[in-house]
């Protein structure tokens, strides 16, 4: 059976993680038989340029179509200010695949403990699973853009808030148990639709899980402050989006950290969180583990081929133990040949 994966590596650095992830995943299909196939499309800025669409139709049949879909990275200032953005087409497809959940792991790999900006005894068991709301929210709701007035409207149902926190729960399951829902529920009437609801859902369906409430603001502190008493956090799409990346840095570098967007159904978009970094671009010089992990999450949630992800896994954690590092890890290594050096262990 051949598995179809749409690549869409975007601007900036995108091709080049891409290009990484793709031949981590052709050395795992080599020693797995995946039966992985690979067809590229345009997206983003670069989709502006060629079809003057950030999202044009035939990407998103391609993507409709697939199995899986790895993205690299959209956006760049030489779109900034224009009529078209590439980041509307990110959100686009996020709402064409339906993938209303957004799995952000981040831990501490070993060896890298010194690159977190914590000091030891606070980075240390780092290890937490950061489940944003991707499809709703203020990224989705009415915009009123003028010259001297602007709106973003935040809106929320009940059932958008309750098909992802039921994810969220049965990710606590399988991990710790422990699940910290954030919100803003002393200003916003969203936060308080989205507390009352994961409330009920915990009641209903996940008294075995332990379940406690955060403001936002008081999480942003204490992610710095006790990093690793967190084990699954749930948060709606804009925090989720702020306290990533913040989660991120703890681990080292937002270079390292991937994601899953999924639905209903086994069908994902798979993307590193951080951007197409164009201070860095063209250069060979990003880390392209996120992306690469992003693969490994591929196969294991959309294609069902645990083994293959946890062999993509462990070959990251030994090629960085081995002391193998890109600059943003404090080492020179470059893009392809952190990819070769991952293949390779695989
Ligand atoms: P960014 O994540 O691109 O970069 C932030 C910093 O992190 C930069 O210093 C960059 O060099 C560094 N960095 C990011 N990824 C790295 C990697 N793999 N290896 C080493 N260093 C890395 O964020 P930004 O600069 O705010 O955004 C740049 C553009 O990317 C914007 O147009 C933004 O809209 C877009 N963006 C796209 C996505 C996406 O496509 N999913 C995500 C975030 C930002
Ligand atoms: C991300 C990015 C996107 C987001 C932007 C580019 C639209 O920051 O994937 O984290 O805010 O979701
Ligand atoms: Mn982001």
């Amino acid at each position: 059976m051949t598995a179809h994966i749409v690549l869409l590596p975007g601007d900036g650095i995108g091709p080049e993680v891409t290009a990484a992830a793709r031949l981590v995943l052709e050395a795992a299909d080599a020693r797995f038989d995946l039966g992985l196939s690979f067809v590229e499309h345009d997206f983003g800025g670069i989709a502006i340029d060629r079809n003057g669409d950030p999202f044009p139709a035939d990407t998103r049949i391609a993507c409709e179509a697939a199995d899986a879909i790895l993205l690299g990275a959209v956006g760049g200032p030489k779109w900034d200010g224009g009529d078209l953005r590439p980041e509307a087409g990110l959100l686009g497809l996020r709402k064409a695949l339906g993938t209303f959940a957004n799995l952000r792991p981040i831990a501490l790999f070993e060896g890298l403990e010194h690159l977190s900006p914590l000091k030891p005894d606070r980075a240390a068991g780092i290890d937490l699973l950061i489940v944003r709301e991707l499809t709703g929210g203020i990224y989705f709701g009415q915009r009123r853009e003028g010259d001297d007035h602007a709106a973003d409207e935040c809106a929320y149902s009940a059932e958008e808030v309750e098909r992802v926190a039921r994810i969220a729960f049965i990710a606590a399951r399988g991990r710790s148990g422990r699940l910290t829902s954030v919100d803003k529920a002393n200003v916003l009437a969203t936060s308080r639709l989205w507390r009352t609801t994961v409330i009920r859902l915990h009641e209903a369906e996940f008294g075995d899980v332990t379940l406690d409430h955060m403001l936002v603001d008081a999480m942003a502190m204490k992610l710095i402050e006790a990093p690793a008493w967190f084990d699954v956090i749930l948060t709606e799409n804009m925090f989720g989006d702020i306290l990533s990346d913040e989660a991120s840095v703890l681990a080292g570098s937002i270079g390292l950290a991937p994601s899953a967007s999924l639905g209903k159904g086994p069908r994902g978009l798979y993307e590193p969180i951080h951007g197409s970094a164009p201070d860095i671009a063209g250069q060979d010089k990003a880390n392209p583990i996120g992306a690469i992990m992003s693969a490994a999450m591929l196969l294991r949630h959309s294609l069902d081929k645990g083994a293959a992800a946890d062999a993509i896994e462990e070959a990251v954690r030994a090629h960085l133990a081995d002391g193998a590092r890109t600059a943003d890890l404090g080492g020179e290594m470059g893009t392809m040949a952190t990819a070769e050096g991952v293949a390779g262990r695989v």
